[in-house]
């Protein structure tokens, strides 16, 4: 649990609500929270459900682990502390986007299977969507799109998910998207699909 080290404050309810700004948008806020491996595609698939949504006049936000480490996230590194550090952070802002109505997707590796559990905490029942982009180690070492399995291997980065840090695979995942077995186009509209069966869209 985090600290609460700020006393004297008071939560300012807002006049206009979630589900107002959801009627404005045609949409209801959610996370989809896309989890696996380095080079499992978790954020190329989200930029192409994100690409899908758009086109049909949706709202939509991908929060990618890369870029959020660039700026938000940047005193964090990849131990198991400073990992759960960087997905509470990302559930909070997460939580945020949701309130405001934006069908919020994130991308991190969110290995540890308690962290991805607090975020869904966060949340309510249906707005947490957690998608399981599973390839086979094999298959994400052979991609290596950035070269850092190989640098793993080598003993070039400790603490690499996968070689010498675990990922703990989603044991109820609400989507499972096998990315070394459909294409991209195929992912894709599978959560999309999704969206549309619950109503979200
Ligand atoms: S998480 O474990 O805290 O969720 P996150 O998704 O933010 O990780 O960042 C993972 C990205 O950081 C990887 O795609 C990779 O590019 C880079 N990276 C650098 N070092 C490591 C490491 N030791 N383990 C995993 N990814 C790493």
């Amino acid at each position: 649990m985090t600290e609460q080290k700020a006393t004297n404050i008071v939560w300012h309810p807002s006049l206009v609500k979630k589900e107002d700004r959801e009627k404005l948008l045609g949409q209801k806020g959610v996370v989809i929270w896309f989890t696996g491996l380095s080079g499992s595609g978790k954020s190329t698939l989200a930029h192409a459900v994100e690409e899908m949504l758009h086109k049909m006049g949706k709202l939509t936000y991908v929060l990618d682990g890369d870029n959020i480490r660039h700026g938000l996230n940047k005193n964090l590194g990849f131990s198991p502390e400073d990992r759960e550090e960087n997905i509470r952070r990302i559930g909070e802002v997460a939580k945020l986007f949701v309130d405001a109505g934006v069908i919020t997707m994130t991308a991190f590796i969110s290995p540890y299977r308690k962290d991805r559990d607090a975020a869904r905490a966060l949340l309510n029942e249906g707005e947490f969507i957690e998608v399981f982009v599973k390839v086979p180690l094999e298959v994400a070492e052979e991609r290596d799109p950035k070269g850092l399995y190989k640098k793993a291997r080598a003993g070039e980065i400790k603490q690499f998910t996968g070689i010498d840090a675990p990922y703990e695979e989603p044991l109820n995942p609400e989507l499972l998207v096998d990315t070394s077995k459909l294409s991209l186009e195929e992912s894709a509209q599978m959560v999309v699909d999704y969206l549309k069966e619950k109503g979200i869209i």
